[in-house]
């Protein structure tokens, strides 16, 4: 099958958060099922042209692209996803995309991306590359479907393309004015198909107009159908429950591999796991803090916005210090999160540490060096911290909800699950007590039971979290959108 993916994030050249990972990893597993895979992606002035050797595709030249009544010069460049022969198509204006970040609040956030969702298919016809279905992703683009459908309809060279629509995160649905009908050049009788709050929702538009929707995993496919979950879009997923599917991220085992890591000081596997005590060592000697093989380190790698549950810590903050460990944070996002770790940190600095700003390498070691790994967030689509957590032998302890409850299973339910499936810790309430109940019991076994702490540790570090399975549901998915448009 031709795929095309559309993404307004890919590892390793542009990435905010986890839909980078997944841009950058799930092309290169449906490649290895034979599927033919072509991604899309800005070119933001953040990616670094000569590391990654971008060619300017002399062959596709300039395109003009209608925005906001205007005709924007668009070029192309491409380079291959790093590993792999697929190739990724960036799209240049530099009027849109050189802004120094990915996402901006400019006035003109809407533009950007429909300009990208329009160039998208604008290459594809220069390319004369026919997709069997085009994969779009979260609100940047969630209007390509239907611009596919009406705006470019005159093109039958895309009578059997059909789309289908991941949701990553219904917390940011691109909601803008009404002017986006005007933007964007869309028929006025499909306001009705976009409106949410007298605007329009570039989110709406995909749920209802793409053959597929998935989301991330299957608890929170379930989740966003009710009102708690669902942020308003529930009612639209529900008329089109028969074509939502969950379907759990992987994650890249050649980028998140503690035997390779290239950002490791030192390598470490399930069968040798000593390395994993020296990165503890070589972190805790970098930030400044005293090394104690019996304390552990609780690690915390996130965006610092409300989603990822930071209030709760805040709760019960002074429980939570009271406990014999060591923490390091890294991650950036709301001032209120940032203040808030930062004078942690300045308060109590033999026990805290923190590192505000986007940093990989730093991500890297915090999984391979922390005894656990928390994420208390009040929604979480999928999560791949956990993930990363598992495969470095790094305890987790999440809130159960999303794709948190489908890939942690607490020491609790070894009885539902089995003592091989038991990974780390989870609690329900969404409340500080909760919270430190579910640390707290970590911290006691970290102490007093080394055997079940190896054997949790072992579980995850065996369980398959790659890509394989999840790929091959998706070509599964792509099957089931080219038929629907073909009927
Ligand atoms: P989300 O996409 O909601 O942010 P995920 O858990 O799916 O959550 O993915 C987050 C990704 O972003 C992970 O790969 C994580 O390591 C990375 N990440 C988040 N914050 C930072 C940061 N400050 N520095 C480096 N990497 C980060
Ligand atoms: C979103 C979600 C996160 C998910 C990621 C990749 O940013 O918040 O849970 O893992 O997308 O799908």
């Amino acid at each position: 099958m031709n795929i095309a993916i559309a993404a307004s994030e890919c590892v390793p050249f542009a990435k905010a958060g986890g839909l980078a990972d997944v841009a950058g990893a799930l092309p290169k597993y449906l490649r290895t099922l034979g599927c033919d895979v072509k991604v899309f992606l800005p070119k933001y002035n953040t990616i670094d042209e000569s590391k990654y050797d971008l060619h300017y595709e002399y062959a596709i030249g300039e395109i003009p692209v209608r925005v906001a009544g205007a005709a924007w010069p668009v070029h192309v460049s491409r380079a291959n996803l790093p590993g792999s022969d697929v190739p990724v198509y960036f799209i240049d204006c530099p009027h849109f995309f050189h802004r120094g970040r990915i996402y901006t609040n400019d006035f003109d956030e809407d533009g950007r991306f429909i300009l990208f969702s329009k160039a998208v298919i604008e290459t594809l016809q220069r390319l004369q590359w026919v997709p069997d279905v085009i994969h779009c992703n979260d609100w940047q683009t969630g209007l390509l479907p239907l611009l596919l459908k009406d705006n470019y309809s005159w093109d039958r060279m895309f009578d059997g393309t059909a789309t289908l629509y991941s949701i990553h995160n219904i917390g940011y649905q691109g909601l803008f004015g009404k002017s986006v009908m005007d933007i964007a050049e869309i028929r006025p009788d499909r306001f009705s198909a976009l409106e949410m709050h007298g605007g329009v929702s570039m989110m709406k538009g995909g749920i209802l107009s793409a053959e597929i929707i998935t989301t991330v995993s299957e608890t929170y496919a379930q989740e966003i159908l009710t009102p708690e979950y669902g942020a308003g879009m529930e009612s639209y997923l529900l008329m089109r429950r028969d074509d939502l599917h969950g379907v759990l991220n992987g994650i890249d085992t050649e980028v998140w591999n503690p035997e390779t890591d290239p950002h490791l000081p030192h390598h470490y596997s399930k069968e040798n796991p000593g390395g994993k005590y020296l990165n503890k060592k070589n972190l805790l000697e970098k930030v400044g803090m005293p090394y104690d093989a019996a304390r552990p380190l609780i690690g915390i790698v996130s965006r610092l916005v409300a989603q990822k549950g930071f209030d709760l810590i805040a709760e019960t903050f002074n429980s939570l210090m009271e406990l014999d460990a060591q923490w390091v944070i890294l991650g950036s996002g709301e001032d209120r999160y940032e203040r808030m770790f930062t004078a942690i940190h300045h308060a109590l600095p033999h026990k805290v540490w923190t590192y505000i700003g986007f940093n990989n390498e730093l991500a890297h070691l915090i999984e391979a060096a922390s005894d656990m790994f928390l994420m208390p967030s009040r929604y979480e689509p999928c999560g791949l911290n956990q993930m990363y957590s598992l495969r470095y032998g790094t305890i987790p302890i999440v809130r159960k909800t999303g794709g948190l409850a489908d890939t942690v299973h607490d020491w609790h339910e070894f009885q539902s699950f089995g003592s091989d499936e038991v990974n780390g810790f989870s609690f329900n309430d969404a409340a500080g007590y909760a919270l430190a109940d579910a640390v707290g019991r970590a911290v006691e076994m970290y102490d007093s039971n080394k055997p079940a702490w190896h054997q949790m540790m072992m579980n995850g570090m065996n369980a398959d979290l790659s890509w394989d399975a999840s790929a091959k549901k998706y070509v599964k998915l792509y099957e089931m959108a080219a038929g629907k448009r073909g009927t």
